[in-house]
């Protein structure tokens, strides 16, 4: 969604800024990332012993007892051989702390004592930022307010932590978690906040207060409140519970909608859950406010919940930040499983490892765990773990009962459900999905083999019709070049346009800034080629188009495009993108025994031989499309002239597709 945005918009540069935009200016944080020291970064959080060129360490972010994270200072990136995460510094911040980009930014400057200037904003995204600033800071200051009027005045001892108390939950939970009390009447919270001087406005924004009769009035009265921490702990919002139940009154009352709490985008408990998450690589899912306190109490701390709704692309995102396998706890009752598996498939595409677990009838975690206790509470979770597939088709096979166009449907869907692990799973994941799918559906397993791969191939030419239309053709006319091409197979073909577009911009990033004549820079040269030709709308790889326009504007702002900053990049994308990029060798093929006499030339010496083989096997790509859309318009017209002209472009083309590929042909890639 987002990446077609951009490709509708090319003149926006970053969208990320628009996701989040930067207040630190790119000066101060090219300044921040040339004081990066991985060592005494990463060393703060871990212990690190030197072992060679690189040191070692205890993972963070898995359980272990040898040693396996390995930090090397030359290459400034982590890397753990137990469980495979690896980054750069700030890579590590956002893991470990779960930091944004801009917020591990700041903690850095903080660290090295680096001034941070701040760039202009729209007014709009300061009086937002404003907005939220002021709800923040009333958050806080509510939240203390109701969990001292629990532990410290009569009312709230009598009625708000002696009902906290009955239900099991142990002072140092509650404290963890900063439940508090709302007292029962009508605007005592109200008149506290007012006299602090907190804005009328912002304290109805907040929902903390709503105006009745013309007046504020508390909105929480009498209630338990549960504050909402985001993940880097601030107060967002509250949940509020009934303490007797009400047929009228809802049982919760959530915060409304505003700048810091919007529900698609919190997980409860998340902040909370964290580290619990990291080490497990598992995360819980439970519906509710109190299913996660307890859980907490049990010892069972990586756990979030969803507030009782299906899942939100944004909330999946937030738990692929932490971990790929999700396991959904839920009570047994149709409704509530319903909403869970809403949304799911999306889940699977996403590469996440969906499991669940169903609690017997008329319990929740929270009461069942305070029923059987922690042990076997944690055995009962490890025991009933159904995989999520198996067990959508157990559920839509009872559905179906013994009708054969609704069991004929079901097969399909889950082939299709099988067919989409494709990509994320391994192939033996897939195998054994079919193995024990159709032992459920009672079919012949080679059978149901046949239908995935139906589905697979069917996905792969709706895709290939979209991306491969012209490269298809434009591999027979390159098979008569001197390229040296794989066959003419239009995947490979595509493949090599790839590696083109990437050679390419590693060589940009890498000498863009060195001469290219005595009037130009490599970028400049580059830049020109693109402009003079809109070889802009060949590069496929959106990412690599970013990374392009990215550098662009920073080489015309005077700031150092190098590739350490695009390792470093905010966008995390692009981030990636440059450690694969730089990770990758391309050769130059030349026969250099015939050419040169005396040592091996290196890249570095052939630099120009590499940005312009690759800017010319971008051209050549342009005149074979242009080829392509003349040979159409011939195939159209039938006015004598116009086919004249139109033979008149093609020779030209062709002629111009024969200089370009004699230029050709000395790059290769591996
Ligand atoms: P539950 O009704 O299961 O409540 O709703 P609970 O969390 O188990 O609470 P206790 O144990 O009865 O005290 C599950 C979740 O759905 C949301 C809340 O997030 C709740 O935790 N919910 C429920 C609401 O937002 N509003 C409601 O009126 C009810
Ligand atoms: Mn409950």
């Amino acid at each position: 969604m987002l990446k077609k945005k951009f490709l509708d918009s090319p003149g926006l540069a970053n969208l990320w800024y628009l996701i989040e935009p930067v207040l630190i200016s790119q000066i101060t944080i090219q300044q921040i990332l040339s004081r990066i020291d991985i060592i005494d970064i990463v060393g703060g959080f871990v212990k690190l012993r030197k072992r060679g060129s690189n040191y070692l360490g205890l993972c963070p972010f898995h359980n272990e007892k040898t040693p396996s994270f390995t930090v090397s200072p030359s290459k400034e990136i982590y890397k753990c051989f137990g469980c495979g995460r690896s980054g750069n510094a700030i890579g590590f911040l956002m893991e470990h702390e779960k930091y944004s980009y801009v917020e591990a930014l700041r903690w850095l400057a903080s660290k090295y004592d680096v001034p941070i200037e701040e760039t202009e904003t729209s007014p709009e995204y300061k009086q937002q930022q404003q907005v939220a600033d002021s709800l923040y800071i009333l958050n806080g200051f509510a939240q203390k307010y109701f969990s001292d009027t629990l532990f410290q005045t009569e009312e709230g001892i009598d009625i708000g932590l002696s009902y906290l108390k009955e239900r099991g939950f142990r002072e140092d939970v509650i404290q963890k978690f900063q439940l508090g009390y709302c007292l029962n009447r009508k605007d005592a919270f109200a008149q506290v906040a007012l006299s602090a001087q907190y804005s009328p406005d912002i304290l109805q924004k907040s929902g903390l207060i709503v105006i009745r009769d013309d007046k504020p009035a508390d909105n929480y009265r009498g209630r338990i409140i549960f504050p909402v921490h985001n993940h880097s702990g601030k107060i967002c919002g509250f949940g509020a519970r009934i303490i007797a139940s009400n047929d009228k009154a809802p049982k919760y009352i959530n915060s409304p909608e505003n700048e810091i709490y919007i529900k698609s985008k919190i997980l409860y408990g998340s902040y909370f859950a964290r580290h619990a998450i990291d080490k497990a690589d598992e995360c819980l899912l439970v519906e509710g406010y109190t299913d996660v306190i307890s859980l907490h109490q049990s010892g069972i701390e990586n756990v979030v919940a969803s507030g009782g709704t299906s899942l939100t692309p944004d909330q999946l995102r937030l738990v692929k930040k932490y971990t790929n396998n999700l396991t959904i706890i839920y009570d047994g009752d149709a409704a509530g499983v319903k909403a869970a598996l809403r949304g799911l498939d999306m889940a699977l595409e996403e590469g996440l490892n969906v499991k669940l677990v169903l609690i017997p009838d008329n319990e929740d975690p929270d009461s069942y765990v305070n029923k059987i206790g922690p042990v076997a509470f944690r055995e009962f979770i490890a025991n009933n773990k159904k995989d999520f597939i198996l067990f959508q088709l157990e559920v839509s096979l009872k559905d179906a009962g013994s009708d054969a166009n609704k069991k004929s449907g079901v097969v399909n869907r889950i082939a299709d459900t099988i067919s989409r692990l494709n990509k994320a799973e391994d192939f033996t994941r897939q195998q054994e999905y079919i193995r024990q799918c159709s032992q459920l559906l009672k079919i012949d397993e080679s059978g149901l083999n046949a239908l995935v791969n139906k589905y697979i191939r069917d996905r792969i030419s709706r895709m290939e019709s979209k991306a491969g239309n012209e490269e298809a053709r434009a591999s027979e006319q390159a098979s008569s070049s001197t390229l040296i091409l794989p066959d003419d197979d239009s995947f490979l073909l595509l493949q090599r346009d790839e590696m083109n577009e990437r050679a390419m911009v590693k060589a940009l990033l890498e000498f863009g800034t060195r001469l290219w004549d005595d009037r130009q820079t490599v970028a400049d040269y580059i830049f020109e080629e693109f402009e003079s030709n809109g070889l802009q709308e060949l590069i496929d790889n959106q990412d690599l188009l970013r990374m392009i326009e990215s550098f662009r504007g920073w080489y015309k702002e005077g700031l150092d495009p190098g590739p350490k900053n695009f390792l470093y990049h905010q966008d995390i994308e692009l981030s990636k993108l440059a450690i694969s990029l730089m990770e990758t060798a391309y050769e130059l093929s030349v026969n250099w025994k015939e050419h040169y006499e005396g040592p091996i030339p290196s890249r570095d010496d052939l630099y120009k031989e590499e940005v312009f083989s690759t800017v010319n096997y971008l051209k050549l790509r342009k005149i074979k499309r242009l080829i392509d859309e003349n040979q159409r318009d011939m195939e159209k017209t039938h006015s004598p002239e116009e086919q004249l002209t139109l033979i008149q472009t093609h020779q030209h083309l062709k002629q111009l597709e024969i200089e370009l590929t004699r230029n050709l042909g000395t790059v290769i890639f591996r």
